[in-house]
């Protein structure tokens, strides 16, 4: 087997691409405005409801109509999922796995059909799309070789006359309840895990882009994934995400989204409810507060340059977002200029056109990020932005504010759209200390030219994922493995080694010979 490299980004200055994108767009403009059914062990179900998914940077721009699941559609994936269980965990490592190589390979033959619709249906701009394709490409690819490792289990010793095994065995059904903000790769790699470790799957989308899961269904489909193993069930929190949370034969929930709701679950699924015979397993991505320190003595221009995309990437919506920065006194106001003035230099706008900053995502967003703003301007300097556009668009310019406390609520609270702060440490024991003091614990980054600094960093900022002398955005799926602590989650390892095991059960056989 050729051993896993993540997938290249395009290079959009290049001609060729950009109109291989621009045939992506059109054939996406083909299919917009249509409508999308439930896929439940195969079957494609029209219901009462449907609800309009639109292009956040043109509202009058309708992508498709997505049917919406109730109880009883939920209960029938439910049941579908169950039935198929009993065949799926018993289908071969290989079999699993190859659904998941296929699956890579048609996304990528579609690349940039896939890109266009996420410019269209999340926002994204160009850059962004690309990147969350390949990541979804990278998840398939990552997910379906690490199957492949842990199909012998792990060694355990016999003693003589004995034969000891330790396997992993599937779960059951899971929900997968998926964000919009990375709608196609983190939709698709919660999905794949759990199903190519012989899970059943109920996928619930993000009701704002459910076109691009019910496309990533149809190449499952196509990859020779059975039926009833994903069970596609878009709908409401309240109809039918806490009826599957609190439902006895859920076995596992694996959720993105923000803290609040992801919260939630975690203490609805503890409940164990009447017939219930296991315990459910959560695992739970949420948010970030994510902070950016910057040392004396380090290359100010990269430094701007990384806090500047790790800011303004996606329009600050993603939980890896730099959102904070702390910078030493002695450099801080040469450093605050450089953002602003690059800041200064980003293009907002629809996506479709190449821009650097395209839309948030709906009007509750712009509506939250606008309120942080006015907070902002009380708690410290807005430098830059502040405005915000909502015609034909959700739009929001990207914001600066400056003489921040570390503890200011713009400082602790996420805001989830394009907003920095900036602080001042006197010294790196300080800049550390104001970079952990936040309730979340997801990404973190330091540019420092310290070895020592490096070292104390290493063991004191206390993230999931820590960057030296980059940005804390963009971690690649077997290189860096992505969760959070604290308030940011369970921990659990996106694209990394562990993660498929967190969907699994240890099983310890023991033979007398
Ligand atoms: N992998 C993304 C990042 O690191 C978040 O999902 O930005």
């Amino acid at each position: 087997m050729i051993p896993y490299k993540h997938e290249p980004f395009m290079d959009y200055s290049k001609e060729e691409n950009r109109k291989k994108l621009e045939e992506g767009l059109a054939t996406v403009k083909d299919y917009l405005g249509q409508d999308y059914p439930l896929i439940i062990g195969g079957e494609r179900i029209t219901t009462e409801d449907k609800k309009e998914s639109y292009n956040p940077a043109d509202k009058a721009e309708t992508i498709g109509y997505m049917y919406q699941a109730n109880q009883e559609h939920a209960q029938k994936a439910m049941d579908t999922a169950l039935e198929t269980f009993e065949s799926w965990r018993k289908y071969s490592f290989e079999f699993r796995s190859d659904v998941l190589f296929k699956a890579a390979a048609i996304v990528r033959r579609r690349k940039y059909e896939f890109t266009a619709l996420l410019i269209k249906e999340a926002g994204k701009p160009w850059k962004e799309a690309d990147a969350d394709v390949a990541e979804a490409i990278d998840f398939l690819e990552y997910y379906g070789r690490n199957h492949l490792k842990i199909k012998d289990g792990e060694h355990v010793e016999s003693r003589p006359g004995e034969y000891n095994q330790f396997n992993y065995i599937p779960l059951g059904v899971g929900l997968v309840i998926s964000p919009w903000n990375f709608a196609f790769a983190i939709m698709a790699g919660t999905t794949a895990a759990a199903l190519v470790t012989g899970n059943t799957v109920l996928l619930k989308p993000s009701s704002r882009t459910p076109i691009v899961a019910y496309k990533f269904i149809e190449v499952l489909e196509e990859a020779g994934m059975p039926e009833g193993v994903v069970n596609f069930i878009p709908g409401s929190s309240k109809d039918i995400g806490d009826y599957l949370v609190e439902h006895k034969d859920t076995r596992f929930v694996s959720f993105t989204g923000s803290r609040d709701v992801g919260t939630k679950i975690y203490e609805k699924a503890g409940v164990v409810q009447k017939g219930q015979t296991h315990l459910k397993r959560v695992i739970a991505e949420m948010g970030g507060k994510d902070t950016i320190v910057v040392d004396s003595g380090v290359d100010l221009e990269e430094a701007a340059e990384a806090i500047v995309y790790s800011a303004f990437g996606f329009s600050g919506q993603k939980c890896s977002a730099c959102s904070r920065v702390v910078a030493l006194e002695d450099i801080h106001d040469e450093l605050l200029e450089k953002v602003v003035a690059k800041t200064k230099d980003l293009k907002v706008g629809n996506p479709e056109a190449d821009v650097n900053v395209g839309p948030v995502i709906d009007d509750a967003s712009l509506e939250k990020i606008s309120k942080y703003i006015e907070i902002g301007k009380k708690e410290g300097q807005l430098e830059i932005g502040g405005k915000t556009e909502n015609e034909t668009g959700h739009f929001v310019h990207p914001t600066v504010f400056s003489n921040l406390k570390h503890d200011a609520v713009i400082m602790q609270e996420e805001i989830f759209g394009p907003v920095v702060g900036f602080t001042k440490a006197k010294d790196f024991d300080q800049a550390i200390e104001y970079a952990n003091a936040t309730d979340y614990g997801l990404t973190g980054a330091v540019f420092t030219t310290d070895r020592h600094h490096i070292e104390q960093a290493r063991e004191d900022f206390h993230v999931g994922n820590l960057y030296f002398n980059r940005g804390c955005t963009a971690a690649i799926v077997g290189y860096q493995p992505f969760g959070g602590f604290k308030m940011s989650g369970t921990d659990s390892k996106a694209g990394g080694p562990d993660y498929l095991t967190l969907h699994m059960q240890g099983k310890t056989t023991s033979e007398m010979l």
